[in-house]
């Protein structure tokens, strides 16, 4: 049985891509929560764009793919090391991590995601000068 995650960018002119890396651009105010479909759509807002995914994906490859800095290692639960600031917005684990989180943080390798977030991460920073070193 093959699973498909289902993910994608929303196209409200907050998030372009360029080469490989995201450029964030205007943001405009997001709807709270689609819950017309069967995986509803939720909404993440990070310091400088806003993606959307299904309530079922998984957070931590979310933020990687869309382009955002932020460090992970076990993809467990574990280390602590994807510790992420929530400003506003709720999540649920399956199991109890063993990382110890704040009471204003998250860990999104293993969070289900229950609605709208807001999230004190940004955008990978790609320092244009030394990428032009490498050749
Ligand atoms: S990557 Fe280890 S707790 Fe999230």
């Amino acid at each position: 049985m093959i699973f498909l995650e289902t993910m994608r960018f929303v196209d409200y002119g907050q998030v372009g891509f360029s080469g490989n890396h995201a450029v964030p651009s205007e943001k405009v105010d997001m709807p709270k929560q689609n819950n017309s479909l069967a995986n509803p759509t939720v909404f993440i807002e990070t310091a400088d764009s806003n993606l959307e995914i299904a309530s079922g994906d998984n957070l931590l490859d979310a933020l990687l793919d869309s382009g955002h800095e932020i460090d992970y290692q076990c993809r467990g639960g574990y280390c602590g090391a994807c510790r992420t600031t929530v400003i506003s917005g709720e999540v649920e684990y399956d199991e109890l991590p063993l990382a110890h989180v704040n009471h204003d943080e998250i860990l999104p390798c293993c969070c289900r995601v229950k609605e709208s977030l807001r999230l004190d991460v940004k955008l990978r920073q790609i320092d244009e000068e030394k990428q032009g070193d490498l050749f």
